[in-house]
């Protein structure tokens, strides 16, 4: 692969776990299964593909309406997910970070993010986001009480609220915005994922579902983004080629 203009950011909806068990018969929760290991092969590929962030939408703010048995079975694979993978996420140079609202999952999967986080902080290989729990919509909520907060304490002037400073209450402070987001399972919709943070982002469907999904296809996505010119509002003479 050309190492040149890779994306720094790379975010993706992994969906389709559901359809590729029901294709097979079985229960939906399979597919959840065999997506765990698609998680793995792609945070292993990630950094050869020239990806220092990679945010993975495990599981959205619209998700807690699915069916109870199939909200508890995505808990007790996160929590496995994070038990089995720390050692490898920790050796592997990958620093875990979290999405979404704290507070809604289950305290024992809060616990084993906390945990992880703290382990893997001072890693600088990979940042691995998981998007649990998270709305773009709720994200940005947050972010707009936080500057409430301190306008009313008056650490700050309403009128100095920037993009920037918007920009630094969200969960990816600190971190580029994603340059390509790749959607599994063929649906073109955003989701409630990165409705801030992906206003730039090339967009990239594929029809191939989650437990599908391969380095080969990860690399694949990342050629598409190569070729793609992306002009930020200016005209293609303005960005030269
Ligand atoms: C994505 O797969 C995983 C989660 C949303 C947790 P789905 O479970 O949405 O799979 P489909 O879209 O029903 O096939
Ligand atoms: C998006 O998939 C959320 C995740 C991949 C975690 P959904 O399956 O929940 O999205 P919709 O409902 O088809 O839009
Ligand atoms: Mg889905």
């Amino acid at each position: 692969m050309n190492q040149q203009n890779t994306p720094a950011h790379v975010a993706i909806i992994m969906d389709g776990n559901g359809r590729w068990a029901q294709k097979r018969g079985m229960p939906r929760i399979m597919g959840h299964r065999e997506g765990v290991r698609a998680v793995r092969d792609i945070v292993r590929a990630a950094p050869g593909a020239g990806a220092g962030v990679l945010t993975l939408y495990a599981f959205s703010t619209e998700n807690w309406k699915r069916p109870v048995l199939e909200v508890q079975a995505l808990m007790a694979l996160l929590k496995t997910y994070l038990q089995s993978e720390l050692a490898e996420l920790a050796a592997n140079g990958v620093s875990l970070r979290w999405l979404g609202e704290r507070g809604k999952l289950p305290a024992d999967v809060q616990k084993l993010l906390e945990n992880a986080m703290a382990a893997t902080a001072a890693n600088s290989r990979l940042v691995l986001n998981l998007a649990l729990n998270y709305g773009g919509r709720n994200e940005i909520v947050r972010a707009a009480r936080e500057l409430a907060r301190r306008a009313k304490a008056g650490e700050i002037d309403p009128a100095a609220i920037s993009e920037e400073i918007f920009g630094s209450c969200l969960d990816t402070a600190g971190l580029p915005d994603p340059d390509l987001v790749i959607r599994t399972g063929g649906e073109s919709r955003l989701s409630n994922f990165l409705l801030w943070q992906a206003s730039y982002a090339e967009l990239y469907v594929t029809d191939t579902l989650w437990p599908d999904f391969t380095r080969d296809d990860l690399l694949a996505a990342i050629r598409y983004f190569q070729s793609r010119q992306r002009r930020f509002g200016e005209t293609g003479e303005q960005v030269g080629r």
